[in-house]
């Protein structure tokens, strides 16, 4: 899909070591039968122009996916970095590999905001008691109203977000998403609803998650594809 003529290019950092989940590089963890890293790939590739995949280093693409790819490096920021210097698209989106379960419609509604804004994230409201603390002990409230959790994917104009990486590596500036670079230029990031299947496999235990989700949703894609 493209928005107009506008190039898109879907950028998948996938170089991590998923040291918390201790299974290996995570991109290549498999659920139900699929890489985590197919997965991702999968869901985007019929609605961009082109994917690219930053990978550990030394490692090839598993069989059967279909992007090209790039060395990844020390960071996320980093890997994405390389990403960016890899394509000429128009826009970008960025994309976890480690969230295999990305709904089209999200897609749609995240390029729709990135043509009105030039920056735009998913994000969900949160739905439990927000509290400041350490483990064992309570601190205090915060107020849950004006709190977002971000997910991805985010997506770009390719040359705010460029910018944007140019002076987080400028200023030493370590983010933990794409989103907060931009922002931190002052420029506008549209928050768009995001879905909780889109949880990041993180720990041990979202695995039960995601095999669990894996049957619903692989049955549902059967449905519609098979
Ligand atoms: N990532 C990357 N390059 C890095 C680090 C992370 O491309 N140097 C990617 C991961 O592959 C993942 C996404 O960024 O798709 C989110 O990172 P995270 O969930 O932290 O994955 P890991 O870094 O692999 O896990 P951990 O932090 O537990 O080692
Ligand atoms: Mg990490």
């Amino acid at each position: 899909m493209t928005v107009g003529s506008v190039k898109i290019a879907a950028l998948i950092p996938a170089a991590g070591g998923g040291t918390r989940l201790g299974l290996g590089p995570k991109a290549f963890v498999e659920v139900a039968g699929r890489s985590l890293l197919a997965r991702s790939v999968d869901a985007l590739a019929g609605q961009v122009d082109e994917v690219l995949v930053a990978l550990p280093e030394g490692m090839k693409l598993p069989g059967g996916v279909k992007a090209r790819s790039v060395t990844g490096g020390a960071t996320r920021q980093e890997s994405v970095f390389r990403l960016l210097a890899a394509t000429e698209a128009e826009v970008v989106l960025v994309h976890d590999a480690a969230r295999p379960f990305l709904p089209p419609e999200v897609i749609r509604r995240v390029l729709a905001a990135v043509a009105e804004v030039g920056a735009a994230t998913v994000a969900l409201p949160c739905p439990d008691t927000l509290v400041r603390g350490t483990e064992g002990h309570w601190d205090g409230l915060l107020s849950r109203e004006q709190v977002w959790t971000v997910q991805t994917p985010q997506g770009f104009r390719r040359g705010l977000l460029l910018e944007a990486h140019e002076r987080a590596r400028s200023e030493g500036f370590a983010g933990t998403d794409d989103a907060s670079l931009v922002a931190r230029l002052g420029h506008g990031v549209a928050l768009v609803q995001g879905d909780a299947r889109l949880f990041k496999l993180t720990r041990p235990d979202d695995l039960l998650l995601a095999r669990a989700l894996a049957a619903v949703w692989d049955a549902e894609q059967e449905g519609v594809h098979g």
